[in-house]
Order: structure tokens, then C-alpha cells, then sequence
């Protein structure tokens, strides 16, 4: 298998990503700020098939009609010339002093009622531009102090905001879903709808919850301490995948917006196999964008960006290729039956068995010898993980 990435392969990536120029709280700027007609004449060349941007990445934030159209006819000509695609589209409701208390949930009312204005104007431009995908991350949605926001309230401004928004795409017969991104803090000190399972949840709460999934990303999950392949099968399983974020990130600090493959190899491993193939019996694969949503480190030269942009896809496609191998492998089907990984799609009750046919039956506890799995019994767990990790590692 080649490691080039083509368009088939979908890699798109933030405008944000590639254009980061290195600053973070203790330092300024080590690289010169990206032109959007240059991010997307470079992706295209190394084989990336979208990009994503902020309004903001576009045109500053506060710019006039004049200036900000400027920058939209740019971007759409350079579209044009490559071919490259904007599949997703986001707000920044984070950057500017005015949302220093959050956008949807700040508690300053018309704090509130400009963020909506904001986000409404940027989904036109979304419509505009063909994405079907919007994406809502809140990272100044949340607080530093429990006195300081009424967390139930704000749960009610945010439902309010996504409803609002789901009803504009749906009267203007946009062809556009929402996509909720997770993230336990930084930049507030804890941010509302922390994880993918409290957005899930939430998004249960909605008006049009079937216009609402979640984004959620490598990193932020992993900084809650969770497992992010489980997630991500989680929220696959609901049905509510639709985007995602992937980058690197080594364990429960800041966020480290790494390259994919830089952080969590083995449960990166786990998550190429996962949504390219679905579950072990073939359960439900994505087949959206494979979205980076990394930051070129800081120590690197405007070379070391690209190098860092390829270095995301050619991990991908080589954990594609490894996943591959581990399937066909006849060992680790074997090891799989063994594990009994497939038995687990099977119901725990019969068709048509009831609680009462469960009560009589002496071999499900009478006769059961609970006994037999004292010092025998092994799952085979062990075995399993060892072939991953050696193919992970090349040596099978
Ligand atoms: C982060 C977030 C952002 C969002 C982006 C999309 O910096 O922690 O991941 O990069 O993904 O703002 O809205
Ligand atoms: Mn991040
Ligand atoms: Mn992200």
C-alpha cells in the first residue's frame, strides 16, 4: 500500500492548523502568518482533499463587507484552480476580548445575541461554499469559578443557541449538519459539555436532535483520561459521528494539538482500524472527513509545517495499512474467535425467551459453575493485544 495520500482518502485540514504561527501563553509568533491562497495550493499538492477554517482564519475578526469579501473571492479561486473542497466550517467564538465569557452562554445578554448573529452569518458563507458540516467547539463556554456561572442556566442558553441554528439551516433549506466538539478545559477552566458523552447526552435534549452530532477530538477526550477509540465507537454506535478531529496528545496535561500518531499510538492504531472497518463483525465505519486538527510545533520553520502536514496523513495511512494486516492476519482471527469478541453480538437472551423462560432455565444459574472460572477460563485478551501491538510495531 502507498503512504501518498490521494483525495479518495479524504485528509482535510483547519486553515488554523497549518497557518498557526507558534504562539502560546509564554511566547509570541515564531513563523509568519499563512495566506489562505498558499495553505491551499500546499495541501492540495500533498494530497489533502478539503480545508476548514474559522471565519476568523479568513477575515479578521471586525472586518468590513469590502475586506471580508475580498478574502472569500480568493479563497473561492483558489478552490477553483486545485480543486480542493471546504467540507466543514466553523465560528470562532473564542478569540476576541468580547467573548472573553463565552459566546452562547457568556452571561452578558448581548454578548449572547451577538455570538448568534456571528454564527448565523457564517453559516450563509458555509451554505455558500457547499459544506455540509458545522462545527460548534465552545472553548470559552464554561467558567474558572462554580459562584460565577449557573451551570443549568447555561445548559439552557446553549439549547437554546442550537436550536435556534437548527431551525435557520432548516428554513433556509440548507443542506448542513451541526457537529458539537468536546473538551474538558483549556481555555476556560472547565468548559461546558466536557466530553463527548455529555454532548451526546445534551444533543438528546434538542428540538432537531437529528441535526446534531459530535466532533469530537483525539486530544480532548485524552486529556479527560478517557479512551478515545471507545468513544468514538460510542458515538458511532448512536449514530452521531459526524466529524472528527485527529491529532496527538500524550496524556492528561494542556491541550497538545500533536501530530496523529505522535501521542496514543496503540489507540490510534485502534481508531484507523475502527473507522475504516467497523466493529470486529463489521459494525458501522465512517466515512467522513479525515480531519486534522493539529498545531505545527512551534520550534518548526515554514518547511516543518508541511513536513508536519504530511507526517499526519502518511500516519494515517500507514496505521490504515497496519489495521489492514491485523485483520487478514489468520492468527489473529483465531485469536479473536478465541477471545470470543463475536459472541458479544449475540442477544444474552434467545428470541422470544422471557424473563421467566431466563428463571427456569438451570444452566443459566443452578448448574452454572461460576467455579470454572477461578484459574481457567482465560480470555485471551493478553494474546490479542500482543498480535495488535506487533502489528502495529511491522514485526508481523
Ligand atoms: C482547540 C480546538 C479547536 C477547534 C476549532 C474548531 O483548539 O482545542 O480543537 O481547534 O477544533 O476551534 O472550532
Ligand atoms: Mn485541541
Ligand atoms: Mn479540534
Amino acid at each position: 500500500m502507498s503512504y501518498i495520500p490521494t483525495t479518495a482518502d479524504k485528509f482535510s485540514f483547519g486553515l488554523w492548523t497549518v497557518g498557526w504561527t507558534g504562539t502560546d501563553p509564554f511566547g509570541g509568533t515564531t513563523r509568519a502568518s499563512l495566506d489562505v491562497v498558499e495553505a491551499v495550493d500546499k495541501l492540495a499538492g500533498l494530497g489533502a482533499y478539503g480545508l476548514t477554517f474559522h471565519d476568523d482564519d479568513l477575515f479578521a475578526f471586525g472586518s468590513d463587507d469590502v475586506a471580508r469579501q475580498k478574502q472569500i473571492d480568493r479563497l473561492k479561486e483558489a478552490l477553483a484552480e486545485t480543486g480542493l473542497v471546504i467540507p466543514m466550517v466553523t465560528t470562532n467564538l473564542f478569540s476576541a476580548p468580547v467573548f472573553k465569557d463565552g459566546g452562547f452562554t457568556a452571561n452578558d445578554r448581548d454578548v449572547r445575541r451577538f455570538a448568534l448573529r456571528k454564527v448565523l452569518r457564517n453559516i450563509d458563507l458555509a451554505a455558500e461554499l457547499g459544506a455540509r458540516t458545522f462545527v460548534m467547539w465552545g472553548g470559552r463556554e464554561g467558567a474558572e469559578y462554580d459562584s460565577a456561572k449557573d451551570i443549568q442556566q447555561a445548559l439552557k442558553r446553549y439549547r437554546e443557541a442550537v436550536n435556534l441554528l437548527g431551525e435557520y439551516v432548516t428554513d433556509k433549506g440548507y443542506d448542513i449538519r451541526f457537529a458539537i466538539e468536546p473538551k474538558p478545559n483549556e481555555p476556560r477552566g472547565d468548559i461546558l459539555l466536557p466530553t463527548l458523552g455529555h454532548a451526546l447526552a445534551f444533543i438528546a435534549t434538542l428540538d432537531r436532535p437529528e441535526l446534531v452530532g459530535v466532533n469530537p477530538e483525539v486530544g480532548h477526550e485524552q486529556m479527560a483520561g478517557l479512551n478515545f477509540a471507545a468513544g468514538i465507537a460510542q458515538a458511532l454506535e448512536h449514530g452521531k459521528l459526524y466529524h472528527i478531529d485527529l491529532n496527538g496528545q500524550r496524556g492528561i496535561k494542556y491541550d497538545q494539538d500533536l501530530v496523529f500518531g505522535h501521542g496514543d499510538l496503540h489507540n490510534a492504531f485502534s481508531l484507523v482500524d475502527l473507522i475504516e472497518h467497523g466493529s470486529p463483525d463489521g459494525g458501522v465505519a465512517y466515512d467522513g472527513p479525515r480531519h486534522f486538527d493539529y498545531k505545527p510545533s512551534r520550534t518548526e520553520s515554514a518547511d516543518g509545517v508541511w513536513a508536519s502536514a504530511e507526517a499526519n496523513m502518511r500516519n494515517y495511512l500507514i496505521l490504515k495499512e497496519r489495521a489492514q494486516a491485523f485483520r487478514a492476519d489468520p492468527e489473529v482471527q483465531e485469536a479473536l474467535a478465541e477471545a470470543k469478541v463475536a459472541e458479544l453480538s449475540q442477544p444474552t437472551l434467545a428470541a422470544g425467551e422471557s424473563v421467566d423462560d431466563l428463571l427456569a432455565d438451570r444452566s443459566a444459574w443452578e448448574d452454572f459453575d461460576t467455579d470454572a472460572y477461578f484459574g481457567g477460563k482465560g480470555a485471551g485478551f493478553v494474546r490479542l493485544q500482543q498480535l495488535a501491538t506487533e502489528h502495529l510495531l511491522g514485526a508481523r
